[in-house]
């Protein structure tokens, strides 16, 4: 069977910690979607080492799980090379444990400068974009011009890419931008040699071979939910299906092969990047919660937004998803507060709604709070969940009943070991 572990809100919830922590109990660890927009940082090793991947799955670090990068997800090759590099140093060799779908679709240089000039182009609507290529390599899927993985094996690759370079010339000229992609072009080149070196296989067989010798495969997400191109807060959302349904699509596995959905959400909101963000606290408290939480960007290092948990949110992306469990990370970043606030539902034009309206951006939503006693206690050195302080209980009670699933882990901090079952 297939699990999935997931973001449930906007992102960077914590995703890598949790897969690289669930992995030791599978076989193979899928990325299906997304790109090197993606930023999943894990600690490890008896020094604690940071390490952020942002192409490679989380799993690759565990020594009796192979990996895969999915047809779903869209691949920079130059940040695969410098990942391939930085995991090496840790003793990983990229070319026992790494698989790549042949169908994967690549990023270009060009893909780059065309982001930067869409992104330049919308002024104050920006998106806020990573700035990766992913939006234009994923239009190129769809507008069925891309280039892919298994490509790279063919002898006329170059002169398909040159074809392409061109339209996307004519493109970027067209927006009036100016980037020399000189350097970017030999690192393309220099990487897709690299790449090459590394297993290029036919995804759907290879996953699908697995799964019927019973072999465990855990699929993991990037970004989250509410940055999902059909159910995110659009156009303030990145280009692919992030939701547990583009597991099917994005590692060519069938419906009924999804067991659990195991679905990351932090014990608050944090955005990064433009869009509607309801329970944002542009004050002291959002301050207190950024400073607290290290929340800056993984990829781009930019001030993450922050607020107030989201119950209505969250409930959408536990009905999108199947949720089957919840792991509540950073639970230990509220150690400090005083009082707590849980949104339970929005008031739209005075009306009050548990529904995520169709243009979160149009809409006056006030968030309706519920009030919570802080902790005040330290919780990152906690084992068990008898030993959680009893207004955390409160608080996870409450999230509980009010939820289609429930909290089965809190992540009481960044290291590895902390994380507790409840
Ligand atoms: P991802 O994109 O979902 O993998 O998340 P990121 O790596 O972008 O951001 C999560 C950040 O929170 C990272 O810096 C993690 O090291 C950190 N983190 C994860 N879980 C916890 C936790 O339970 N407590 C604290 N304090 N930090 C955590
Ligand atoms: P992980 O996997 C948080 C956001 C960007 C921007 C929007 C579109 O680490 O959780 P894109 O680069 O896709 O064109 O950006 O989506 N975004 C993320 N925010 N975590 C991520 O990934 C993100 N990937 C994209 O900030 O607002
Ligand atoms: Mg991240």
């Amino acid at each position: 069977m297939v699990d999935v572990i997931l973001g449930l809100q906007w992102g960077d919830e914590g995703k890598g910690k949790i897969v690289d922590y669930f992995a030791k109990d599978y076989d193979l660890v899928a990325r299906f979607q997304g790109g090197p927009n993606a930023g999943h940082t894990l600690y490890l090793g008896s020094e604690n080492k940071k390490i952020v991947l942002h192409q490679i799955p989380s799993g690759v670090f565990h020594q009796g799980a192979v990996n895969l990068i999915g047809n779903g997800v869209v691949l920079d090759p130059v940040t695969l090379k410098k990942e391939a590099d930085t995991v090496a140093a840790f003793g990983v060799d990229l070319k026992k444990n790494l698989f790549i779908a042949e169908r994967t679709h690549l990023i270009l240089p060009t893909h780059r400068a065309l982001d930067k000039a869409a992104e330049l182009s919308k002024g104050n609507e920006k998106i806020g974009s990573t700035l990766k290529g992913i939006g234009p390599a994923y239009m190129d899927k769809t507008g069925r011009n891309g280039l892919r993985v298994g490509d790279l094996l063919h002898k006329n690759f170059t002169t398909s890419y040159i074809k392409l370079r061109l339209k996307h010339q004519k493109l970027i000229d067209n927006y009036n931008f100016n980037e020399d992609i000189t350097v970017w072009e030999e690192e393309f080149f220099e990487a897709i040699e690299f790449l090459k070196t590394l297993n290029i296989v036919n995804g759907e067989y290879f996953i699908n071979e697995k799964l019927a010798a019973g072999k465990k495969v855990l699929a993991e997400g990037a970004q989250g939910s509410m940055l999902d191109i059909d159910f995110g807060t659009f156009p303030f959302v990145t280009s692919s299906n992030t939701i547990s349904a583009a597991v099917c699509n994005g590692l060519g596995v069938a419906p009924q092969k999804i067991s659990e959905v195991i679905g990351v959400s932090k014990a608050y909101c944090t955005r990064v990047g433009g869009g509607p963000f309801p329970t944002e606290l542009d004050n002291e408290t959002g301050e207190q919660l950024r400073k607290t939480g290290s929340e800056f960007g993984a990829t781009t290092g930019r001030p993450r937004r922050c607020g107030w948990m989201d119950l209505v949110a969250l409930q959408y992306a536990c009905m999108l998803n199947g949720v089957t469990q919840i792991v509540m990370t950073k639970a230990d970043v509220l150690d400090s507060f005083e009082a707590l606030s849980i949104c339970t539902a929005y008031s739209i034009n005075g009306k009050k709604t548990m529904q995520v309206p169709f243009q979160m951006m149009h809409a006056a939503i006030e968030p309706l709070y519920q009030s919570f006693e802080g902790w005040k206690t330290d919780s990152s050195l906690i084992k068990e969940a008898s030993g959680l302080p009893s207004a955390m209980k409160t608080y996870i009670d409450f999230i509980n009943k009010n939820l289609s699933a429930k909290v089965h882990y809190i992540s009481n901090g960044p290291g590895r070991d902390q994380i507790i079952k409840i």
